[in-house]
């Protein structure tokens, strides 16, 4: 018996300034017993709760299952721990395997390095008994093997959910400065969204904060469009509670009220990807995207608009960004009134430049960016 089968215990990857709402998510998906931790938070669940969570979560990245837990002071060790485990439990030679691995205050130093020892050890037990060994993918294997070390203390796991979740499969096409989907999907959680509200992103990009609110609306599946997960290959997987528990929640989804949700970008080229995104997403051209530039739409009235408005890059015709934001603050006071404005700044110093007061500031980080999400109520 493997340790998350003993305890259904598993590891939710969450980025630390999601934590938070990811704790509810979790709850409300039926995990219990959540525990924060660096970067993530340990849960209880059921085999069907676990699945839920890979199919429906917005914020999670990985839900790791633990499969090995063992004190390591040397890599040989842990190639001794890791080749005494029944690999072909998981995969086999034919399959292909990745493995990721963190360290911190431990024996080993290297994550690297790390990782490199107990990828030795499948591969050699595979060849020891088959000749052949597993090859490794680094972008898409069918197995995700994660090792955690702290203070000497190893956790191999499986990654359930097969890559990030946050692949959801629609983003095909992508522009420069794409926002990540589970912030986006936060994002969306601070809105207080009634649903019934207009939503627009005059800064639409590749459309991920559209999709990510047509989801959401929806309440469509986000793993709704991934053709695999790594659940799939727990020895445990259970295919017919699999397939029960995605049609129950595909059967919920709710069809969306016409013109809820909009886009427009002065770029072609962001406005061709937002299209092509969405449509696989969307089944009824629900989203509409217009090609305009911010400055040219005449009004946006009692609507909710969530953008992430361009940072870190100097402008055309030798605006400087500073300058941008200031003339995007006049266009929010003179042509917005009755909306409520949720700009995501990726660059946390233009917020003085847009010479609105906002009613909260709430920091999201963005792939390593000090970033803000600010709230203005027009008037
Ligand atoms: C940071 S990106 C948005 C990324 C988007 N959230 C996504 O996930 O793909 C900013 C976008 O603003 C657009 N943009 C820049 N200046 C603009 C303007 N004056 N009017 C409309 N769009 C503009 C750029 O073409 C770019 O696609």
């Amino acid at each position: 018996m493997y340790l998350y089968q003993e305890n259904q215990t598993y590891f939710a990857q969450v980025a630390e300034d999601i934590k938070p709402l990811a704790i509810v998510e979790l709850e409300s998906l039926g995990a219990t017993n959540l525990r924060p931790r660096f970067r993530g938070i340990a849960f209880t669940a059921t085999t069907a709760v676990l699945y839920a969570i890979n199919y429906n979560s917005r914020l999670v990245n990985r839900v790791l299952a633990p499969i090995l837990y063992f004190n390591c002071h040397s890599d040989k060790y842990l190639y001794r721990r890791a080749s005494e485990l029944h690999w072909e439990d998981f995969l086999s030679n034919t399959n292909t395997f990745a493995v990721t691995a963190t360290v911190a205050q431990s024996a080993i130093k290297h994550s690297k390095f790390a990782a490199l020892r107990l990828k030795d050890a499948i591969a050699d037990y595979f060849r020891a008994r088959t000749n052949q060994r597993p090859s490794v993918d680094t972008r898409e294997p069918d197995l995700w093997i994660n090792l955690h070390i702290e203070n000497n203390q190893a956790t191999i796991s499986i990654d359930t959910s097969g890559g990030s979740l946050h692949r959801r499969g629609y983003r095909l096409n992508s522009v420069a400065a794409p926002m990540i989907e589970t912030l986006a999907a936060a994002l969306i959680n601070q809105i207080d969204w009634d649903k019934q509200t207009p939503i627009v992103d005059p800064f639409c990009g590749s459309g991920t904060l559209l999709c990510e609110a047509y989801l959401y609306a929806t309440g469509t599946p986000t793993g709704s469009l991934r053709k695999r997960f790594g659940l799939e290959q727990l020895p445990d997987f259970d295919p017919e509670l699999w397939q029960q528990m995605k049609s129950t929640y595909n059967e919920q989804i709710q069809p969306l009220s016409p013109n809820l949700i909009s886009g427009s970008d002065r770029s072609a080229t962001a406005v061709e990807a937002a299209r092509k995104n969405c449509s696989l997403i969307v089944h009824h051209k629900e989203i509409s995207i217009n090609e305009q530039d911010v400055f040219d739409i005449p009004a946006i009235n009692d609507k909710i608009i969530i953008s992430n408005p361009p940072y870190g890059i100097r402008l055309e015709n030798s605006n400087d960004l500073g300058k941008f934001y200031q003339r995007l603050g006049d266009f929010l006071k003179q042509r917005c009134s009755g909306s409520t404005a949720y700009i995501y700044f990726g660059d946390r110093q233009y917020i003085k430049k847009i010479g609105l007061h906002p009613s909260w500031k709430k920091a999201f980080n963005n792939g390593g960016l000090d970033g803000r999400l600010a709230k203005y109520v027009l008037y």
